[in-house]
């Protein structure tokens, strides 16, 4: 069956970057002018996603207000005849079906994911993570989704990690199969950097099978006493089989504020607009701050 659905977390308070996020959700935190959560909409929906269930809480409005149609503004856009902005603020509302559920307690990435069960409906679906950024020519969610169509199976992201940062990620035992593809042998959500079997972390892309609605059921309460996703994954690669997806670069992790910064300058030195007057200045300030 086909993929057509993703769920996309984002009930998260966001504290790593307070004040900021003290009323504005972290997933609207801009790269140049785009919310985070666009870029991961965007990615979805070219992946072949038709259908995106936002998982939100207290305080994620703006979100909804962000997908949604603002008549106002596109009558206010007509008026001075800016019609290039008003065919992309359209354009953010026609991307895909849109829908919320909300998460109405802090209890784990795994418990957001449940949420998703009556609306999943029993088909295969993606989950995306908006911390981690993906840009935007990596191909990482189709392929994904083309290995879980294969394999009859779920499929995790996963990336090399420095030893010392293990302890943030999910930390996959794989048997690997071949450059890219790993069967996931087990899986465990953030262990001490001492106790990690190896160095592969799972990073926030999945294509999952429904069955893990039922190992999420009978997950217990994890790492913080939440009930963690990475321990259902467990389950199902104990019971049936989990694969690992490998990829090297393009990912950045936006929850992070020197990698958002680091997103922030490789997403604008690539644009038209923006680009080339930020390369000539980032050029001076590397020569009067002698970085180079
Ligand atoms: C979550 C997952 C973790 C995964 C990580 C990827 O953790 O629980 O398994 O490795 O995303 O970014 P978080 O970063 O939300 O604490």
């Amino acid at each position: 069956m086909d993929v057509r659905k993703a769920v996309i977390p984002a009930a998260g308070l966001g504290t790593r970057f307070l004040p900021a996020t003290k009323a504005v959700p972290k997933e609207m935190l801009p790269i140049v002018d785009t919310p985070a959560i666009q870029f991961v909409v965007e990615e979805a929906v070219r992946a072949g996603i038709t259908d995106v269930l936002i998982v939100t809480g207290r305080g994620k409005g703006p979100i909804e207000d962000h997908f949604d149609r603002s008549v106002e503004l596109e009558v206010f856009l007509e008026e001075k005849g800016k019609f290039d902005e008003l065919k992309q603020v359209v354009a953010i509302s026609d991307m895909a079906g849109i829908h919320y559920i909300r998460q109405k307690e802090a209890a784990g990435l795994g418990h957001a994911v449940s949420l998703a069960r009556d609306h999943v409906n029993g088909e295969p679906f993606a989950v995306l993570l908006g911390d981690d950024l993906i840009h935007p020519s990596v191909p990482l969610l189709e392929e994904m989704i083309g290995v879980s169509e294969e394999r009859e199976a779920s499929v995790i992201a996963a990336m090399k990690v420095p030893p010392e940062d293990i302890s943030l990620y999910g930390c996959i035992t794989p048997e690997v199969l071949d450059e890219q593809l790993s069967r996931v042998v087990r899986v465990v959500e953030k262990p001490p950097v001492a106790e990690a079997a190896s160095n592969l972390a799972a990073i926030g892309r999945y294509v999952f099978t429904p069955d893990i609605f039922d190992a999420i059921a009978r997950t217990e309460p994890g790492h913080g006493g939440e009930i963690q996703l990475t321990d259902a994954i467990n389950i199902v690669a104990q019971e049936t089989s989990v694969y690992a997806y490998s990829f090297e670069s393009g990912r950045y992790d936006v929850g992070n504020r020197l990698d958002y910064l680091k997103a922030m300058v490789t997403f604008a030195l690539e644009r038209d607009d923006v680009g080339p007057g930020l390369r000539s200045w980032l050029a001076e300030l590397a020569k009067r701050e002698r970085l180079v």
